[in-house]
């Protein structure tokens, strides 16, 4: 294919006849200007300070699954900035969910320490005062010896917004907050044929970068940066000819064509080996298909249909699009879903507790568990292959050391470009970003940041 003409309208179509305002549809273009953005939000700690206050204390972010704690007492840890918080089952209901600041009222101990467990109260192990799960007081020890002044409010857990959606389990520590499914615009609309409530994790994976959590952010809210840094999947994926969308409350997506030649790559003629293994992974014998390149994704679509038929999988919710591409979401402030049929994969980016040169990226892969054992996940998942798919084992967190192996090759792509760009958004020779409309997803979501630090929001 040839590199098309940038249309107009600064967006591609990937379905120009989606009826407007359908989740396939391209969104109307919102003109978010020209400026070229500071860089002290990349390493200044006064600005990370303000972020914490401004836009951290006041957004929607996402804890954890709802399948991690199932019975009542389950609880897991969730640690953002400085804070840490608890959430805890607290009943049989679906959203009998509860957040807690992981903090003891007396003198300021951490309550777990632990990324997940089962309680039946809350001890601290510093002088022994308890809570309930509910978050109620439940022993003060030796309670006769303090004055009654210093403890007659009985002070419950300090609780934060719990909401859920899809089984993601998201906080906020902004009592006035809107509510989620308000906040997430929408996301809960376009991602529901994917059913992520019904999916199971089979990776999960934390890692310390040396970077602001916005740096590692931002190289993946773009595909501009394929053609240099992972020009191994070209023959496969069209980074070119993408469609940008972006929404309220700094939510934006693209979507991108697995299964198309990239107008990056140089063969065009050929049917290479990147789209035979698609061809492959969707049940297509790739030696039998003898149609032309641009035909492969369509071929891909059809056969995933079919294979989902025999797998007893309900695709009908799904436009023929939705089979072979990545719905690519970035869900303000921190966090990015790619959606397939098969699966999400969910890329997390938390600021450091005190170094704004640091983040954490954790990285979690979500399917629909397939009882055929002959079932491999699609490469794009980016799952190893002896990892247990059947969904019956909850893969153990793994902590894995900046450079260690682990993220796949995509990844371990983009987290060495993470060191270098912290080093030189410092520059004095650096002005600050200057934004393609490829990378029009960007410049949305720094605006909305923007919003939060001004006070707008
Ligand atoms: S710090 Fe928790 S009981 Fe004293
Ligand atoms: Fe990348």
């Amino acid at each position: 294919m040839k590199k098309p003409n940038f249309p107009t309208s600064r967006s591609f179509s990937l379905e120009p006849n989606a009826s407007a305002g359908s989740p396939s549809a391209l969104s109307p273009y919102v003109d978010n200007g020209t400026d070229i953005f500071t860089t002290e939000r990349y390493h200044d700690i006064e600005f990370a300070r303000k972020e914490w206050t401004h836009m951290w204390r006041k957004t929607w972010s996402l804890a954890g699954l709802a399948s991690d704690i199932p019975n009542t007492g389950d609880y897991f840890k969730y640690d953002v900035g400085p804070e840490s918080f608890i959430v805890v089952r607290t009943g049989s209901g679906d959203h009998d969910i509860s957040a807690f600041y992981n903090v003891c009222h007396h003198r300021g101990n951490r309550l777990i320490f632990d990324d997940f467990g089962s309680v039946d109260k809350f001890v601290c192990a510093f002088h022994l005062w308890s809570w309930n799960i509910d978050g109620s007081l439940l022993n003060i020890q030796d309670r006769e010896t303090f004055r009654e002044e210093v403890v007659c409010d009985n002070p419950p857990l300090t609780e934060v917004r719990c909401e859920i959606w899809q089984g993601l389990v998201f906080i906020n520590m902004d009592p006035d907050a809107a509510p989620l499914l308000e906040f997430l615009d929408v996301l809960p609309e376009h991602l529901a044929p994917f059913n992520i409530a019904d999916m199971t994790i089979i990776k999960d994976l934390q890692t310390e970068w040396p970077c602001n959590w916005k740096i590692a952010h931002d190289a993946f809210v773009e595909v501009y940066h394929v053609q240099s840094v992972h020009p191994e999947i070209l023959p496969f994926l069209n980074d070119y000819q993408v469609q940008w969308d972006l929404y309220a409350n700094g939510m934006s997506r693209m979507l991108l064509k697995f299964g198309e030649v990239s107008p990056h790559f140089e063969d065009q003629e050929a049917v290479n080996e990147g789209l035979k293994a698609l061809l492959d992974e969707a049940g297509v014998d790739p030696e039998a298909y003898s149609g032309e390149p641009d035909g492969v994704r369509k071929a891909i679509q059809q056969g995933k249909r079919e294979k989902a038929r025999r797998l007893g999988l309900d695709y009908s919710a799904f436009t023929d699009n939705q089979l072979t591409d990545d719905w690519n979401y970035s869900i303000f402030p921190n966090v990015t879903f790619n959606a397939h049929p098969e699966g999400l994969l969910i890329q997390r980016f938390r600021p450091h507790a005190r170094d704004p040169q640091k983040s954490v990226y954790d990285l979690m892969v979500l399917i629909h568990p397939v009882d055929d054992p002959k079932y491999r996940v699609p490469a794009y998942m980016g799952v190893e292959d002896d990892v247990a798919i059947s969904g019956k084992v909850r893969p153990e967190r793994r902590h894995i050391a900046y450079g260690e192996e682990g993220l796949g090759m995509v990844i371990s792509q983009d987290a060495v470009m993470m060191g270098h760009m912290q080093q030189g958004v410092q520059s004095h020779g650096y002005a600050g970003a200057r934004y393609s409309e490829q990378e029009q997803q960007l410049r949305h979501w720094h605006l909305e940041l923007a919003r939060y630090m001004n006070g707008e929001k």
